[in-house]
């Protein structure tokens, strides 16, 4: 597995974990009967509520389904996907777990410059608020990896490094931030900074392979 597989199961469990929660709340009410009735009778804001994540949890299904399909099967799961988030975010577009579901499905789709743009989505002021510190920094992370999958560009390095800087002040045990950090950081020559960031990453993970070889190249 390479280290963006590694990364996007990583996130993939991270979402897994937000969705449980909800899926949950659902599945009481999915299988405790009833969810027809019970859904007609309700209306107004907590019926959008289930509904959208309702949507969600199809959507990381979907998600989930496309990652371990066979590559024919795999883009055509993870536009599923993407449309299922839309239609969560249409529900409610100030939950920023649709537009990261979103964002990661378009990814999935080789859609870069859509993906970035849900990302920023998300983690605009008026949507991020709806995520933990942790949940935040993963996301931030995710979009810091999404802007260096494309062309290297020193401005991409950049900016990377700034959501990457901002991903460790919100959780300073973000192996994955640190790690990728370190190695931003050593791609613009500020040797001291990236040694650093890898130490760092490693007292967060110590078995952390690629911050290893980070301070191997740096000694
Ligand atoms: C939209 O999602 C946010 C974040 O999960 C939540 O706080 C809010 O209550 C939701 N609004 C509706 C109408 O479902």
């Amino acid at each position: 597995m390479d280290m963006a597989d590694k990364s996007a199961m990583q996130m993939d469990i991270a979402l897994q974990v937000v969705v449980l929660g909800v899926a949950l709340g659902l599945m009481w009410v999915l299988w405790g009967g009833g969810v027809p009735r019970a859904l007609a009778r309700m209306t107004g804001p907590s019926r959008t509520k289930i509904e959208s994540r309702a949507h969600f949890v199809k959507g990381a299904q979907l998600l989930a389904r496309s990652r371990s399909a066979k590559p024919s099967l795999s883009e055509s799961l993870a536009g599923e996907a993407a449309d299922e988030a839309e239609r969560a975010i249409a529900l409610n577009s100030t939950d920023a777990a649709c537009h990261i579901l979103k964002g990661l499905a378009l990814e999935r789709q080789g859609h870069m410059v859509a993906a970035l743009n849900s990302l920023d989505t998300a983690l605009s002021p008026r949507v991020v608020k709806s995520l933990a510190k942790t949940e935040q920094s993963d996301a931030l992370f995710k979009r810091a990896e999404i802007r260096l999958g494309g062309d290297a560009k020193k401005r991409h390095v950049d900016a990377a490094i700034a959501d990457l800087e901002a991903a460790v002040a919100l959780n300073e045990k973000n192996e994955k931030a640190l790690c990728l950090l370190g190695t931003c950081y050593e791609k613009k020559g500020m040797n001291v900074e990236a040694r650093r960031a890898f130490q760092e990453a490693l007292k967060a993970e110590p078995q952390l392979i690629e911050a290893k070889a980070g301070l191997e190249r740096l000694s």
